[in-house]
């Protein structure tokens, strides 16, 4: 499995083979593949990312090594 972080947007799971449960072990109806989850806690579809970020100015583009003077860096060829 894995999970991409979009720039300042949700996290993709890149993955058909996913069930996403609550905290009673419940399973949320997934409507749309790839699953994208919030991470910007905008979302009115918690937990399932719907777009809001895009209008807030979420700021999420941390990168999994960081650049010069601990900046993000750019991506790392993966699309
Ligand atoms: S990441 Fe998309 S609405 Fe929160």
């Amino acid at each position: 499995m894995r999970i991409r972080l979009r720039k300042n947007g949700p996290y993709v799971i890149e993955s058909e083979d996913v069930a996403l449960v609550d905290w009673n072990g419940v399973p949320y109806t997934i409507e749309r593949r790839p699953v994208a989850l919030c991470r910007c806690g905008k979302s009115a579809a918690k937990p399932f990312c719907d777009g809001t970020h895009r209008t807030t100015g979420f700021d999420g583009a941390e990168a999994a090594v960081p650049g010069p003077g601990g900046k993000p860096a750019g991506p790392t060829g993966a699309a």
